[in-house]
């Protein structure tokens, strides 16, 4: 009885012990083991004083917050005011998406991820001032029917009236009249977010994210809070979440999966040459994400463009491949010539010779081998070497019904095929660029021109540029390989037996049943 007594009080006692530790831990925060952990996870980029200078803070755009000003973006406290110290966990587990700054929740321990948030608190007094004590905004509950067509309509009506196209744009892609001299508090270029792509939104992809982001403003950035407008009755809360559920109705249900293989489905009814071909509806669009190229000289740490989309289909002796990809731009315009000169000073790679801005166009290119290869073996990605080139089509905003082939000897060495069979079309919309290439499956210079054969995994690659981010050679978006499938059609047979296959079961089942109530009837009469 008494060990039974003395087990449970040891029980009730470390029960106390572990649901009180939370509450002591935030008290006590320990900002000496605080400045550990920054110092070896958080000082290259964010600096060792802070103020954003770290050793690789030249080299992304947005760079590393300066903790010294105290401005934080994520916050769920009014516009101007501090961030509670959950609000600085929530940025420090999750990372900010869509930006340099990664999420830690996987790599830090807890302990470790809010001692670093007391610590970052250091660099700034506003955070030692009593009387700027945060107060957390009620953002209440999504209310319902926030899919429907009505709420998406009073949404996009609000969207529009309250001034988000100015810098968002008609569709919402970042292209708004404001988006080219956009800047941070600090000077640096921004860019207007592309409300296609929620995956990339810095507090988070959801409705209710999006709510807090409309009603805090993104601090710091030429984003604003929207509650004053509540105030002034302009418009009512539901009407805001209905702004928010319209912007979440821009991007897909789910963030792009990454796969491998383009399936080119055969199609009867002629090549679709055109972007806005009809056509295209019965083809499947894969997405392929592009990261800057920071392999060979000279690099590029911001590319504007984060990801393509793909789609391919075929005839019997021809292929169209469609690629589309959100720019904010149609360039070279000199609308963008202001932002162009920023994103240069805002970059500064070891390697970066001193470029004045210049009107770049847009570009897009698309890689294969220059015959399908044989086992796994594939040229270098960033456009094979100078013995084992690359075939490419490349078009450019400067020529937009136009495309060239040719071999790619390395990053640097671009020879055009003459007779190259390769044509396209373009179209740019509403910050988007959609461009069909079309070729004839077979080659007569099958040397150097890829033939196209049905059944076989081809390796694909793809490279953007956009000229008004000040990306032209070697600066640029790239991808590695992936691969094309020209799917055959699919053998009539194969359709058939699976029928067939059901119909005798069924037919089998019947004559097994009918028997089976002739025997018992047979039974009955007896
Ligand atoms: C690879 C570079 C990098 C590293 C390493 C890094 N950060 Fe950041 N961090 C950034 C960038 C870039 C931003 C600014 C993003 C923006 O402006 O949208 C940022 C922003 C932040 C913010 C501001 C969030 C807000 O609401 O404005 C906090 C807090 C932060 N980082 C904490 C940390 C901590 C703590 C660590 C170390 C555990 C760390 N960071 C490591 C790049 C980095
Ligand atoms: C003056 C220009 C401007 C206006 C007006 C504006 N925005 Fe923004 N918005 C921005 C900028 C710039 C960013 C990017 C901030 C960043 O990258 O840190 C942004 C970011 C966003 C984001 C992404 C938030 C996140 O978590 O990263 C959303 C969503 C958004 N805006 C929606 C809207 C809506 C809806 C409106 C109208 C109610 C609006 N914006 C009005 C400039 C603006």
């Amino acid at each position: 009885m008494k060990a039974v007594w003395r087990f449970g009080g040891l029980a009730v006692g470390c029960a106390v012990l572990l649901t009180a530790q939370p509450l002591n831990r935030l008290t006590a925060q320990d900002t000496t083991a605080g400045k550990q952990v920054y110092q070896k996870w958080c000082a290259g980029c964010h600096g060792e004083s802070g103020a954003g200078d770290g050793v690789a803070s030249k080299r992304m755009i947005p760079p590393p917050r300066d903790f010294t000003g105290a401005v934080y973006q994520i916050r769920t406290t009014p516009s101007g005011q501090l961030p509670t110290d959950a609000d600085l966990l929530r940025s420090v587990d999750e990372g900010l998406p869509g930006t340099a700054m990664p999420g830690w929740k996987m790599r830090l321990s807890d302990r470790d991820r809010r001692d670093v948030v007391a610590y970052i608190k250091t660099f700034s007094t506003f955070f030692g001032d009593t009387a700027q004590r945060p107060q957390v905004l009620q953002f209440g509950k999504e209310p319902g029917g926030g899919t429907g067509d009505e709420a998406l309509r009073v949404g996009r009506q609000f969207y529009d009236s309250i001034g988000c196209r100015k810098c968002h744009g008609d569709m919402g892609r970042g292209d708004g009249p404001s988006a080219p001299t956009l800047k941070d508090d600090a000077g640096h270029p921004i860019f207007a977010a592309d409300l296609h792509q929620n995956w990339r939104f810095n507090g988070g992809p959801t409705t209710s994210d999006i709510y807090q982001r409309l009603r805090t403003g993104l601090d710091g950035t030429p984003m604003p809070s929207f509650s004053d407008l509540l105030e002034q009755k302009f418009l009512t809360e539901t009407e805001l979440w209905r702004v928010a559920e319209y912007v979440r109705s821009l991007s897909p249900n789910e963030a792009p999966v990454v796969r491998d293989v383009i399936h080119a489905p055969l199609v009867t009814r002629g090549l679709p040459r055109a972007p806005d071909d009809s056509s295209w509806k019965g083809a499947d669009t894969y997405w392929f994400p592009l990261v800057g190229q920071v392999i060979r000289k000279s690099r590029w740490f911001a590319p504007a463009v984060n990801g393509v989309w793909v789609s391919a289909v075929h005839t019997a002796d021809s292929i169209a491949l469609r690629v589309t990809w959100d720019d904010r731009s149609q360039s070279p315009t000199p609308d963008w010539l202001g932002h162009v000169g920023r994103v240069l000073a805002t970059l500064q790679a070891d390697d970066s010779t001193a470029e004045a801005p210049a009107l770049w166009p847009d570009q897009v290119a698309v890689q294969f081998p220059v015959a399908i290869p044989v086992g796994m073996e594939r040229p270098y990605f960033l456009m094979g070497s100078p013995s084992n080139p690359v075939y490419q089509w490349r078009w450019t905003s400067s020529s937009r019904d136009a495309a060239v082939a040719g071999l790619a000897r390395g990053i640097e060495r671009f020879d055009s095929l003459p007779r190259s069979g390769v044509a396209a079309r373009a179209v740019y919309d509403h910050g988007q660029w959609r461009v069909v290439f079309t070729r004839a499956l077979a080659s007569s210079d099958t040397a150097s021109q890829l033939p196209f054969r049905n059944g076989r995994a081809i390796p694909v690659a793809f490279f953007a540029w956009d000229g008004s981010n000040g990306e032209h050679g070697t600066r640029m978006a790239i991808s590695t390989w992936y691969f094309l499938a020209l799917d055959q059609p699919v053998p009539a047979r194969v359709f058939i037996s699976p029928v067939l296959a059901m119909m005798l079961t069924l037919g089998l089942g019947l004559v097994v049943i009918w028997r089976a109530q002739r025997k018992t009837s047979y039974r009955r009469q007896q």
